[in-house]
């Protein structure tokens, strides 16, 4: 009998050769089988990937100079968690990752597609005394939405979220962070974009008046519009469909129903924007993709990038959001920015390249013995970037790909080398000399190099 397993057959004893050869076509098969990543998804490889985490490294660093300690959520959580980011939003509706789990109650859980609602959880359930609490991310997202440039389904983002404090200069510091952020990675085409969708004082009188508004102009409203309506008439002022723009143009704005506490609430944040120098758009329609914000709003648009997807960034205040998830009512406010995103953004604006990742120094190995792997090893522990080469290519070969790797120094380690314990340093830059030097001075000799 043969059992399929992702990486091949199981062979059993009891059935013999027949069965024997079953294994071998089954193996075969699977092993012809070629694979690709799945749409929306990609291989992010070097060296992209080291700019990746170049720029985590770079948010990392405003968030510990910020005081905000780091979080590293589950990617995977109950539904339920999820579904409290916003039932009328395309996210939680249509572009979710959800499947029943295969414990014994068929648990139903999904692949995250945002951070907020996973910190929020994480605060509610270990009940943090020390207020208000500061944490970063990143990591990847998962949306099941049509990929195109700028837009995948799995997603990459940094990110920051403060539970506990209304303080309008909580909001400043946030939105700031994001700000110097950016122009620490030389950004510098990028608009911030501000709103606030007020609260529970001033939100119903609003939605009412939208309500009606757009109740009253319903028949020109396209379709989704018409269906968003009866869920959340705020989401349709995120519509991005031509039909209802001129209908968005006019809508009632959440601005002038603010009570006067929201209208201080936002004018303080404004106020710290400006003492901070970070110029700012009011954005009267901006809403967001996602149902749980109240008062402050804001997103990160680049104007490097093609319309459609130029958010680089969002975030805002959920002063109900840990509630919702069983907790005590604990004001909330944070942010994500999209490193796709804004790695796009850099190519546009060509600033933040790629580090180099170029080694040290690069071992030319001719003799295919144990030298050139013992040199290696006593340079990597010295903190000296060592490559080298293998399978016992020639000289010839070995010099071009020493040369690709831009090491400035190539060692060459050939027989005469080992029989006369020395190590031949040739110099890849300017006259390309070289000199042999004693292998027990070639530490001393290397580290020199790099001081000088
Ligand atoms: P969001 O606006 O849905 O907010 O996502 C934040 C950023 O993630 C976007 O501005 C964009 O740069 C990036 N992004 C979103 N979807 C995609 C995608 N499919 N492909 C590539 N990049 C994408 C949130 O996620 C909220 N949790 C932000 C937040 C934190 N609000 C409060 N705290």
């Amino acid at each position: 009998m043969v059992c399929f397993r992702r990486y091949g057959p199981v062979f059993d004893h009891r059935f013999g050769r027949a069965a024997a050869r079953a294994t071998a076509v089954a193996f075969t098969a699977v092993g012809k089988e070629k694979f690709r990543a799945l749409k929306g998804m990609r291989d992010v490889m070097s060296p992209d990937s080291e700019r990746h985490r170049a720029l985590v490294d770079v948010f990392a660093e405003e968030a510990r100079l910020a005081g905000y300690g780091h979080i590293m959520s589950p990617i995977v959580e109950e539904l339920g968690v999820f579904l409290r980011v916003g039932e009328s939003t395309d996210v939680v509706t249509k572009e979710m990752y959800d499947f029943e789990d295969k414990d014994k109650d068929r648990t139903r859980i999904a692949l995250r597609p945002e951070l907020t609602a996973s910190v929020v959880r994480a605060f509610v359930q270990h009940n943090p005394q020390d207020l208000p609490w500061k944490v970063w991310y990143e990591g990847p997202q998962f949306r099941r939405e049509r990929p195109q440039a700028g837009r995948y389904r799995q997603f990459s983002q940094v990110g920051i979220e403060v539970l506990g404090s209304s303080d309008a200069t909580i909001d400043v510091e946030v939105i700031a962070l994001g700000w110097r952020f950016y122009e620490r990675l030389g950004m510098d085409q990028v608009t911030l974009l501000l709103n606030s969708l007020g609260d529970e004082s001033c939100r119903p009188q609003y939605f009412a008046a939208l309500e009606e508004y757009l109740r009253d102009r319903v028949g020109e409203l396209s379709e989704g519009s018409q269906q968003t309506l009866e869920k959340n008439p705020l989401r349709v002022l995120d519509s991005k469909r031509r039909e209802d723009q001129s209908i968005i143009a006019e809508a009632p704005l959440m601005v002038d129903f603010l009570t006067e506490e929201t209208a201080e609430h936002f004018a303080a944040v404004r106020d710290g924007l400006e003492a901070l120098e970070i110029p700012y758009e009011i954005s009267p329609r901006l809403v967001r993709g996602l149902d749980y914000y109240t008062r402050t709003t804001f997103e990160f648009a680049s104007t490097a990038l093609e319309n459609a997807q130029n958010a680089v960034g969002g975030g805002g205040r959920y002063d109900g959001l840990a509630e919702s998830l069983g907790g005590k009512p604990t004001p909330g406010i944070g942010f994500a920015l999209g490193v796709d995103r804004i790695l796009l953004a850099c190519d546009a604006e060509e600033t933040f390249a790629a580090p180099t990742g170029e080694p040290d120094v690069f071992i030319v190995d001719l003799t295919g013995g144990k030298e050139a792997t013992v040199i290696a090893d006593q340079l990597r522990t010295a903190g000296i970037a060592a490559q080298r080469g293998f399978d016992g290519r020639s000289m010839k070969a070995q010099m071009k790909i020493a040369d690709r790797s831009n090491a400035p120094v190539a060692l060459i380690i050939g027989e005469d080398e080992v029989e006369n314990n020395v190590v031949t340093v040739r110099d890849m830059v300017g006259d390309a000399g070289q000199t042999q030097i004693a292998r027990s001075d070639l530490l001393t000799e290397l580290l020199g190099r790099q001081d000088r």
